[in-house]
């Protein structure tokens, strides 16, 4: 280091001595006083100079002095690291116990997650913030979401107030009228404010807002200031407002029994059905095999398996006997389709027919059981003479007597009284008696 020191001194001496002799040499000459005046002036600014020279070598090297140091001491610590294996840059060595994986966490990694705070202070942060500045920061990175006096904007969270409304139905549960605990809105805060910019806030800013928001509950004065030390003697106003919750050995045991967990059952059977629990409606469900079903007879399951060998269904000898059974489904369709549109078409003759429960003579005789009726057989219906002579000639109301009937009524039998002009569609025919082959006699 010295050498480096007389590196630096030299010049600067070296110049003052040789400004000094020229200035001298210059004097001996017989120059004027003025400019003897002015050289010795000259003299005393390049003194000064020197001066300032010599001081501000002497702090650049000190400054190279401390820097030189603290290379030292990394360099000394890198080895100590790198000598105890702690090097972070090395792969984690692998560790002893059952699968030799990971390693004993870093002071440095504990620290890091270890941040909460609790009720009784522990985990503050040495710092202090006031209310003052509390609500500078607090108008400044939450009032956006929360007010400037903390009272919430549009839909975001309320911090103050709320006071009288902990027993109310819809109860509005503050910082100030709710928590318990003061740590928790320093922890919370701290570790979760302003949202979406989490982490971003100093101590003594977070201690600051914190004061703000009791002063916004009107739980402190405006000259309080809160720090690490007043910190866990805040009293909150629902400290006592929370219970342990002692149900699990006070009250569970009255109505719960302790499941058993193993060797339980040795047997399980099917003993109801739903369809025994529930109403099943009237229509069609009624009919369900289902209901005529009873617990008797029922499989039981065992640890051996169940009660009863399932066989596997029959295999059909030949295709032809799978064959009808699917004509038959087609026709039904095919029936219910009919059916439909004859119900439709009846809506031209409901004028003056009834058919079904309870029907009626009106203009026209009840249909009741028609198809295959002898004609004119209504008793009490006054029908006309010509209808009364077909029924004496013994016409019967087959099929295609109906569809000629229908089809122009009053070319069919000259003289009737029903007065309709007949149906054009021979399929509106076809639809209709099957239609009135569904009302009985
Ligand atoms: C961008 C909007 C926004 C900003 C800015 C903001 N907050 Fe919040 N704050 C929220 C939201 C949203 C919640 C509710 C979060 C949740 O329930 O998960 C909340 C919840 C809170 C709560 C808990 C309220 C309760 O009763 O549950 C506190 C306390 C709080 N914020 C304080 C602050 C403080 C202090 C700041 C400023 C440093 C801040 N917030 C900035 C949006 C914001
Ligand atoms: C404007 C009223 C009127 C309309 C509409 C009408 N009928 Fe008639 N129908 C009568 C009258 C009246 C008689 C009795 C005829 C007679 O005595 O000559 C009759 C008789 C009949 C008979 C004979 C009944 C028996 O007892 O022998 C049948 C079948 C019949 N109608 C079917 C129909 C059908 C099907 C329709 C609809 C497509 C229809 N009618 C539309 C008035 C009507």
């Amino acid at each position: 280091m010295s050498k480096s020191l007389s590196h630096v001194f030299l010049p600067v001496f070296g110049g003052t001595a040789l400004v000094l002799a020229v200035a001298v040499a210059i004097a001996n000459r017989n120059y004027g006083q003025s400019k003897i005046e002015t050289l010795e002036t000259r003299i005393g600014q390049v003194e000064t100079h020197a001066a300032v020279a010599q001081e501000n070598a002497q702090a650049e090297a000190n400054r190279a002095a401390e820097l030189e140091l603290k290379v030292e001491e990394i360099q000394t610590a890198a080895a100590e690291r790198i000598a105890n294996g702690t090097n972070l840059t090395a792969p984690a060595p692998s560790h002893d116990g059952t699968y030799g994986l990971g390693r004993p966490a870093l002071e440095e990694e504990i620290a890091a997650w270890d941040v909460d705070v609790l009720p009784d202070g522990r985990g503050l942060p040495v710092g202090s913030g006031d209310v003052w500045t509390g609500e500078e920061v607090f108008v400044d990175r939450c009032a956006s979401c929360h007010g400037e006096f903390a009272e919430g904007a549009d839909n975001w969270p309320v911090l103050a107030g709320g006071f009288d409304t902990l027993a109310d139905e819809d109860p509005v549960k503050t910082v100030g009228s709710y928590w318990p605990h003061l740590s928790t809105a320093w922890d919370y805060i701290s570790r979760s404010m302003p949202f979406g910019e989490a982490g971003t806030l100093t101590a003594d800013e977070t201690y600051a807002i914190v004061a703000y928001i009791l002063y916004s509950n009107d739980l402190v004065d405006d000259d309080f200031v809160l720090n690490n030390e007043n910190f866990a003697d805040f009293k909150m106003y629902n400290m006592d407002g929370f219970v342990v919750d002692v149900r699990p050995e006070t009250e569970y045991a009255e109505w719960r029994e302790e499941p058993c967990m193993e060797n339980c059952k040795t047997e399980t059977a099917v003993t109801m059905r739903s369809v025994f629990l529930v109403e099943t409606p009237p229509e069609g469900g009624s009919n369900s095999v289902m209901n005529g079903a009873s617990a008797d007879g029922l499989p039981t399951f065992t640890a051996e398996g169940p009660s009863f060998t399932p066989t596997a269904a029959p295999i059909p000898e030949e295709e032809a006997t799978a064959a009808p059974a699917v004509q038959e489904i087609e026709e039904a369709d095919q029936t219910i389709e009919l059916f439909a549109a004859g119900e439709k078409v009846f809506k031209k003759c409901k004028s003056c027919h009834q058919v079904g429960d309870g029907a009626k003579d009106s203009t026209g005789p009840a249909l009741n059981g028609v198809i295959g009726a002898n004609a004119g057989s209504v008793e009490g219906f006054k029908y006309s003479k010509a209808m009364k002579a077909a029924a004496e000639a013994g016409l019967v109301w087959t099929e295609e007597e109906m569809a000629a009937f229908l089809t122009k009524p009053k070319e069919y039998m000259k003289g009737t009284r029903m007065s309709f002009a007949g149906l054009k569609k021979q399929d509106d025919i076809q639809a209709l008696i099957i239609y009135l082959k569904t009302f009985g006699s």
